[in-house]
């Protein structure tokens, strides 16, 4: 019997496989398929702490950061859990034959990655970078960090970027199938939350928006995010998520992942105004919290993710069959991939619905 696990890794394998045959200019539907399969968004203006955010769910520093707009393209990013004891390495899909195992080289990759498609100005992409990490220390989970969300162009930057942005990220946003990740500084008022108002705009009833609140370390002395927190400023479906990630003072100092992660639990665990929400609060909490959302959401959808499946299978059989049309050996290779995982994932589901476990393995 298939745990749920392999089934959000085989989802991510479907992923990566789709969007490896995308650079071929693969079809319609395989791109209605990648839509089809649920990943999350990270949604939030500029410096509110969206690449923090991501860094503390996968536990290790591999993003360019800074002040104002470093993420410039959509990073698509895979976390695929291995075995314990087992090396961690990062793979980039536009490198698919090396492995990373220093992730100081995947942060100076992205960023050289970015500059070959923007130049070094500070121009955006609507071009993703694939970045798969393979770790016994994450829960399996897709992740795209996208472009912070801005007010005005800065030095160098055309008028549009502002509207460019906005709509960049609203493409990802609007799908059905995105889940939201939300991302507000808790040092200002949420009802100016750049995040808060996109994800109302696309997803007016908050079912797949997860507000994250960071920076609650910055808060005035004397005032507390209780109300966002506990849902009474801004009422979405799923429980806000307080963090607190490094400041930059401590990214200075080197403080590394494992110090923050136990420096945020220690925060949590000894406020006096968030002590009673320890257990819910934290990016350990919230890596937990999606993880299982994902689980639970693909479960909802077996029966529609088999059946577009079952097309993509068909197309697929008939375009192997064919090979009418000039097509190159790589893609010839990543057709039968997918046409292997997808006949993986449409077993896997069968013996999931037929296993006859309602609600599964938890
Ligand atoms: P992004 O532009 O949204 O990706 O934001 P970053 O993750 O790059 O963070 C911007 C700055 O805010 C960095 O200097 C971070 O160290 C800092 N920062 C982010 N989250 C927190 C937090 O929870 N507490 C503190 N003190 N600083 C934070
Ligand atoms: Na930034
Ligand atoms: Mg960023």
């Amino acid at each position: 019997m298939a745990t749920m696990e392999s089934l959000i890794g085989l989802v991510n394998r479907i992923q990566r496989a789709c969007t490896a045959l995308g650079d071929y200019g693969g079809d319609q539907a395989f791109s209605s398929l990648w839509d089809a399969l649920p990943s999350v968004a990270v949604v939030g203006g500029q410096s509110s702490g969206k690449s923090s955010v991501l860094e503390s769910i996968v536990g290790r520093d591999f993003l360019p950061r800074g002040s104002g707009i470093v993420t410039r393209r959509p990073l698509v990013l895979q976390l695929q859990k291995i075995e314990g004891g087992q090396q961690e390495y990062a793979e980039f899909g536009h490198l698919p034959r090396r492995k990373f195992t220093d992730f100081s080289l995947v942060r100076k990759e992205i960023q050289d990655e970015t500059d070959r498609v923007t130049g070094k100005t500070k121009q955006i992409s609507p071009v993703p970078i694939h970045l798969s990490i393979y770790s016994p220390n994450v829960v399996n989970l897709t992740l795209i960090d996208l472009p912070g969300l801005t007010k005005v162009a800065v030095e160098g930057q055309p008028e549009s970027i502002v509207l460019d942005i906005e709509n960049m990220v609203r493409s990802y946003v609007e799908k059905p199938n995105c889940i939201i990740l939300a991302i507000s500084p808790a040092n200002q008022d949420i009802a100016t939350s750049d995040a808060i108002k996109l994800a109302r705009e696309v997803d007016a009833s908050g079912e797949r928006t997860f507000g994250v609140l960071t920076k609650l370390d910055l808060m005035d002395q004397g005032t507390n995010a209780l109300d966002v927190l506990e849902g009474r400023s801004y009422r979405l479906q799923h429980p806000w998520v307080g963090i607190v990630n490094r400041s930059q003072a401590d990214i200075n100092k080197n403080v590394d992942m494992i110090a923050a992660r136990r420096k945020e639990r220690e925060y949590f665990a000894t406020s006096p105004d968030y002590g009673h929400l320890a257990s819910k609060m934290g990016s350990e909490y919230l890596a937990k919290l999606l993880s299982r959302h994902l689980e639970s959401v693909i479960k909802a959808r077996i029966p529609s993710i088999t059946s577009l499946i079952n097309k993509s299978i068909d197309e697929l059989e008939s375009e192997l069959d064919h090979l009418g049309r000039p097509i190159s050996l790589d893609a010839g290779a990543q057709l039968y991939t997918i046409l292997e995982l997808c006949r993986a994932f449409d077993k896997i589901f069968k013996e999931h619905l037929d296993g006859g476990r309602p609600g599964g393995d938890r």
